[in-house]
């Protein structure tokens, strides 16, 4: 048996329980719970995760679309159901590891040492591995350039850890060199973020050509694992007509429900370096990233079936 962390609202929520009794309750050790930084957490026993060392990349060429705010908050959702995860930052940006609260971050922490053919110990950070990275990483960028095959060396490396996790998270920088091909060649397929906008539609069919190439070569047959539809505003026209847009190819590739435009959570949530979870007032963006997980999770089984 595994443990998972419920965050303490949730929990309460689900049972119908005033938060302040809840905290009481948690306080007074009369419930299992634990407490990270200034969050409350239930702890429960479930079962070992099941999807066995599933290697994905949030990817699309477009910037700003939500690809590093769903590998941290997936990544927490399904560590908190009981997955091992392992989160792979490949942005030099180094978002992803900013908002995990991860710093100082040294060179040889980050995917730098894979010229020198190891992967960094990971950190640690809300129950998940972490390979973090940092500015230095650009670096990254023209060394693999000298190296043959050198986009291939995450995947490889990867290849030989995939075991000791079931998810595998590979964030994505939006430029087109060689950090995006590592990141894109690094597991068996693609989440795709779409920003819900005529623009975001429209760059999607971008990712779903260069998804073929990247098919090819591995020798999959399709790469595109999830479509992720994000910063859904409902009450916007233009907004409605590209989420119809990517349910429109819901026969081609699986589509999660949308993740709705709130910009007020998600700011926080940067600014106070925790994943959505754990940021007061963001039940209902919490709630999409766990339907958003249950998606995820169908399409692993269906996949591993
Ligand atoms: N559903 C949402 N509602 C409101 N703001 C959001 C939402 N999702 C992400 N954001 C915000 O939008 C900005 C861009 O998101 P994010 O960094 O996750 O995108 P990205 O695709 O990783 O960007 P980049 O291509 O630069 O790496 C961030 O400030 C983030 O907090
Ligand atoms: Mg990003």
């Amino acid at each position: 048996m595994k443990e998972r962390l419920v965050p303490l609202s949730l929990w309460a929520e689900q049972r119908g329980i005033p938060g302040s009794t809840a905290r009481k309750m948690a306080e007074e050790r009369e419930i299992p719970a634990r407490k990270l930084g200034r969050y409350w957490y239930v702890v429960e026993e479930v079962e070992e995760g099941s999807g066995q060392g599933r290697v994905l990349t949030l990817f699309n060429h477009a910037g700003g679309v939500g690809k590093t705010t769903l590998a941290r908050d997936l990544g927490f959702e399904l560590a908190s159901r009981g997955h091992r995860v392992l989160l792979v930052d490949v942005d030099p940006q180094a978002n992803l590891t900013q908002w995990l609260g991860l710093g100082p971050v040294e060179e040889k922490d980050t995917l730098l040492t894979l010229t020198g053919g190891v992967l960094p110990e990971p950190k640690e950070a809300y129950g998940m591995h972490v390979i973090p990275s940092s500015l230095r990483l650009a670096v990254l960028d023209v060394k693999l350039k000298s190296v043959p095959a050198g986009e291939l060396l995450l995947r490889r490396k990867l290849q030989a850890v995939r075991e000791a996790y079931d998810f595998i998270l590979v964030d994505s920088p939006p430029s087109l060199g060689p950090l995006s091909f590592l990141a894109g060649l690094a597991g068996e397929g693609f989440i795709v973020p779409v920003e819900t906008t005529a623009k975001g539609l429209q760059g999607l069919e971008g990712v779903m050509e260069v998804s073929e190439l990247y098919a090819t070569a591995v020798g999959a047959a399709n790469f595109i694992r999830l479509l992720v539809p994000t910063r859904y505003d409902p009450r916007s026209r233009t907004a409605q007509e590209a989420l119809e847009g990517v349910l429109s190819l819901g026969k081609r590739f699986p589509v999660a429900p949308p993740l709705h435009e709130r910009p007020g959570p998600f700011r926080r949530s940067a600014a106070e370096r925790v994943p959505i979870h754990m940021v007061d007032g963001a039940q209902e963006a919490v709630r999409e990233v766990q339907a958003i997980a249950d998606a995820l999770l169908k399409v692993a089984q269906e996949v591993e079936a």
